[in-house]
């Protein structure tokens, strides 16, 4: 039977999601909390992977919050930065793989056709800066079993998010603003969480794009769900410029997902297709 460690597994929107597609699989899957596994800890962790027997290690935790990041940079490099550096070591020393996710926040969204994994980031936040580096730290130490998904503009079930937040709000108003040149890969994280799988069993190494096909603006999105979820609230476009926020964002960061296609044989489904199936059959959480 296999086993992995999934941190962020208990709590997380992409770790739970994780979880749950590998207990399906028929998985052992551990997934550690804040008070169960001090995580900067180098040999609690190698003491943890060998008391598991885990053989993949799935690294979601990391400082998400894009603006509020631009403020604390010192945490923000914490755990984007550092803690991929220190999961690196162990997962080495263990000698388990180690799947560790990035974003689409490392490009600067110059580009007006899909991000490669070819293509030179250069990010313009805080977060996107901190989670570059933990990308480099990991790849600086030359890993045989190691794999970094960049993916991006994350929903789905279990913890809040745009998506969630959206219904939310569309319920009890009825006109909402959103922004309309920020354009991006949503991803649902059940399908992410399986495509993560496709690779590993794969065995790919190295650097992959990964979310759900097709492109949509934050406001495509959100008209969306509102429509999906039959709700009379008009979503109404705007600007960046009219919804100020601390940290700068792409324009564009739709991802290429070529390399992850040929590695898996696998086309992940237009997000329109996974956002329906999201909102007609809300998944059992872990929690
Ligand atoms: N969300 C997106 O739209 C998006 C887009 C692109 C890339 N990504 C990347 O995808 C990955 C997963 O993102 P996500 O949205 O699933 O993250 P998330 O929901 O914010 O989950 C982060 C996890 O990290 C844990 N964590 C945070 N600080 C910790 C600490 N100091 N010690 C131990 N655990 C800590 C959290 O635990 P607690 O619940 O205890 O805080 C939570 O389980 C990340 O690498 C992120 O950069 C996300």
């Amino acid at each position: 039977m296999r086993s992995a460690v999934v941190l962020g597994g208990k709590t997380g929107l992409l770790g739970q999601a994780l979880s749950m597609a590998m207990t399906r699989r028929g998985w052992t899957v551990h997934a550690p909390g804040r008070s169960d596994l001090d995580l900067f800890d180098r040999p609690a962790v190698e003491d943890y992977l060998a008391r598991t027997g885990a053989d993949t290690l799935f690294n979601t935790v990391a400082y998400t919050k894009v603006d509020q990041a631009e403020d604390e940079p010192s945490e923000a490099a914490r755990l984007n930065r550092q803690l991929p550096l220190v999961l690196g070591q162990a997962s080495r020393n263990a000698g388990v793989r180690l799947v560790h996710y990035s974003t689409d926040f490392v490009f600067n969204g110059k580009k007006t056709t899909p991000y490669t994994t070819e293509d030179q980031p250069d990010p313009r936040s805080v977060y996107g800066s901190t989670k570059l580096q933990g990308e480099r730290e990991l790849l600086a130490l030359g890993l045989t079993g190691l794999i970094i998904i960049r993916t991006s503009w994350l929903f789905g079930p279990c913890k809040i998010n745009f998506v969630t937040r959206i219904l939310e709000l569309a319920a009890t108003r009825a006109e909402l603003s959103v922004v309309h040149d920020q354009v991006g890969s949503p991803s649902y994280t059940p399908d992410l969480a399986a495509n993560s799988l496709a690779l590993v069993d794969a065995g790919a190494t190295g650097l992959y794009h990964l979310a759900n096909s097709g492109q949509a603006s934050w406001c495509e999105l959100a008209a969306e769900a509102v429509r999906g979820a039959d709700l009379p609230c008009r979503v109404k476009p705007i600007t960046s410029a009219q919804y100020p926020q601390k940290a700068v964002r792409p324009a564009y960061s739709v991802l290429d997902l070529s390399k992850f296609a040929a590695t898996t044989g696998i086309t992940p489904r237009p997000w329109l297709q996974a956002l329906r199936e999201f909102l007609f059959s809300r998944e059992d959480c872990l929690s």
